[in-house]
């Protein structure tokens, strides 16, 4: 079976849509490991519930961050590595050792309101002020640029003159939740 390794740094809802896609038998994929680079956040309470392993990196040190997460991916041998709000950049070392196999995903239609400082609801704030009747959210191949690789996928979402950029945030979670789960079983049966 192929397997992923996650990655996250908060609530993890976009983690549990996965792990809710392989319980529904939607995705069949083993969730080998869970990395972050805080404790105590939701997605490790997620992981701990559904007793998928995990690991917390917290390292300043650039190179010693690379070299951990290489012995994780090592160690755990994914098909596929997700970043589900992943605050921390990758690596460079570590996105050239896994070409095609790292994807992201960001709540917005990128390339708009995306790149460095665009994450959380400074994204929803962002569309708003555009006054883009339109906003969603997309999966990409990650590059060595923030919210640059290739665009796999996105879903469309309608901004509402009377969304706040909370409300905004809570109807293009919803279509996350949705696209993440199915690009990752397009890209896992592709490469069967
Ligand atoms: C999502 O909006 C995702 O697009 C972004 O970070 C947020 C993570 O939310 N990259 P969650 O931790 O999955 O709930």
């Amino acid at each position: 079976m192929k397997k992923l390794v996650v990655f996250a740094s908060g609530s993890g809802s976009n983690f549990q849509a996965i792990i809710d896609a392989v319980k529904q038998k939607k995705l069949n994929v083993e969730i080998a490991g869970l990395i972050t680079n805080r404790d105590k956040i939701g997605a490790i309470d997620r992981a701990i519930k559904n007793r998928i392993p995990f690991q917390v990196v917290q390292v300043s040190d650039d190179e010693l961050f690379a070299k951990r997460l290489a012995e994780l991916l090592h160690q755990w041998q994914p098909d596929l590595i997700i970043l589900a709000g992943f605050l921390k950049k990758i690596p460079s070392e570590i996105v050239s050792a896994y070409p095609d196999k790292i994807i992201n995903i960001h709540p917005a239609l990128l390339p708009k309101f995306g790149g460095k400082g665009f994450y959380g609801l400074r994204v929803h704030k962002a569309v708003l002020e555009s006054g883009d009747a339109v906003t969603g959210c997309t999966v990409h191949f990650v590059d060595n640029e923030y919210d640059c690789g290739q665009i796999i996928e996105q879903i469309e979402v309608p901004v509402f003159a009377s969304d706040s950029p909370e409300s905004l945030a809570k109807r293009v979670l919803k279509a996350e939740h949705e696209l993440l789960p199915s690009v990752i079983n397009n890209l896992i049966n592709k490469t069967n």
